[in-house]
């Protein structure tokens, strides 16, 4: 351990339950390949590429050398009017990979920095058309979408949001897309493409005009992965496209390789207009997101400005910081170089085997999946939900496997690296705890 830990007081732990993680803490001291190893000197599988974000493996040499070499020449610039070459660079790469022309970057330092960012660009981008009056905007329930006010305003997670007052007005919520039928489906749900005419309803009862943006997770993710039914990703898109809507996808998860193609539009065939992404971006290692906005997106805001004039009043002190820009690029240069978006696809239906052999459990309520993204979800135990996941959690962590839990829900997202022994150790190691619980 790299520094002292006789003291845990004082660092406020985000999303944790301080006072008894601080009782019996689970520490971290070093993360390589798929594994990480605990402060007793445990062995961790890791079955959730961390939070996501590192389909690489954890602490790849390549990303530390270049953010090295990045600080030592430029570590800090003030991003406001002033540009290094790092960022034109990380740019052009993230532009390669988006679907259609989503071909404009703006870099943030996190998901709900790049959320906040692509709800604040579709206000603009209808004022900046004359068309002021569109103000409302779309989420879905049980969406994530990060933690600031527009973020959970627009997400539908009602631990996140029952205490922070109203949140941003003009907000409304079409319905979550889990269904009873569709239980056990592996990929996406043969039913349930009609929920997306929540949005159309949306549009006869405040009218389509005032509509700014709908926001929604391709693949709803911290909530426990839920795939989009079939046709119902298209159906959104053609109701944006009636009304004049904006249509953002947040990829904070789904981007860069988790479905197997570069992000999820590609998959589903569906193009946003606003796409958002982080985690997987620098492979983790240095906190990053970013809003991809399609040609005409950009074009209508930056053109309605004069010519010498500001265009966007919005931006971060580390905008395109240049450690996180360097770590960027040396993480594209990976998932090129190690062709890991490719390893994803192959990987896919040897780790679906796997995750819907967990069906076989019977406390096992619902399995879903796609890509190397699954979840599976537990019955409460007692009928108070969360209390057996909040077991599970230290359960999977003592015997050796990270994941993620939501509530009752397992998720699980191995790393890109991970080989078919690497994806057996894990469910065995999930299934012997299942089979506990
Ligand atoms: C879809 C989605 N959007 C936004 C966020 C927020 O990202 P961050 O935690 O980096 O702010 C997350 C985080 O998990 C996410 O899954």
């Amino acid at each position: 351990m790299r520094y002292p830990t006789n003291d845990l007081e004082n660092h406020w732990m985000p999303f944790t339950a301080n006072r008894d993680f601080k009782k019996n803490p689970r520490l971290v001291v070093a993360g390589r390949g798929i594994h990480y190893t605990s402060h007793t000197g445990h062995d961790i599988i890791d079955a959730v590429s961390g939070l996501f974000c590192c389909p690489a493996g954890h602490s790849r040499k390549e990303i530390a050398d270049a953010v090295y070499e990045q600080m030592q020449e430029l570590a800090y610039l003030p991003s406001f009017q002033h540009g290094h070459s790092a960022a034109f660079e990380l740019a052009r790469r993230v532009k390669q990979l988006t679907p259609g022309d989503l071909d404009y970057i703006f870099f943030t330092n996190s998901g709900s920095e790049a959320v906040e960012t692509a709800l604040k660009m579709a206000m603009l981008y209808h004022r900046a058309r004359g068309d002021g009056q569109r103000m409302r905007l779309v989420g879905r329930e049980r969406g994530y979408h990060g933690v600031n006010f527009g973020g959970f305003s627009v997400g539908g997670i009602v631990r996140n949001r029952e205490m922070y007052g109203l949140g941003v007005p003009g907000v409304v919520h079409m319905r979550h897309t889990w269904l009873e039928e569709n239980r056990f489906a592996r990929g996406q749900p043969e039913n349930g493409a009609e929920l997306a005419n929540d949005l159309q309803r949306f549009c006869e009862l405040h009218g389509g005009e005032t509509i700014a943006a709908c926001i929604v997770e391709p693949v709803a993710g911290s909530i426990g992965c839920y795939v989009p039914p079939k046709g119902y990703l298209e159906r959104l898109r053609e109701i944006c496209d009636e009304h004049g809507i904006l249509l953002i996808f947040d990829e904070v998860i789904t981007g860069f390789g988790r479905l197997g193609d570069n992000f999820a539009g590609q998959r589903f065939g569906v193009v946003p207009d606003l796409m958002t992404m982080a985690k997987a971006l620098t492979n983790g290692a240095i906190p990053m997101g970013g809003v991809a906005a399609r040609e005409h997106v950009y074009k209508t805001i930056t053109e309605a400005a004069p010519e010498t004039g500001i265009e966007f009043f919005h931006g971060y002190t580390y905008t395109a910081h240049p450690a996180a820009c360097a770590a960027g690029i040396a993480t594209l240069d990976i998932y090129e170089n190690d062709g890991l978006f490719q390893k994803s696809a192959e990987m896919e239906d040897y780790f679906l085997d796997q995750l819907f052999a967990m069906r076989e459990s019977n406390i096992v309520t619902d399995i879903r999946g796609i890509g190397m993204l699954g979840a599976i979800d537990l019955a409460p135990k007692d009928g108070a939900p969360g209390v057996r996941g909040g077991q599970a959690l230290k359960d999977f962590y003592a015997a050796g496997v990270l994941v993620k839990m939501t509530a009752d829900t397992v998720i699980v997202a191995p790393p890109f690296v991970a080989d078919k022994s690497d994806i057996d150790r894990m469910f065995e190691i999930i299934s012997d705890v299942v089979s506990t619980l």
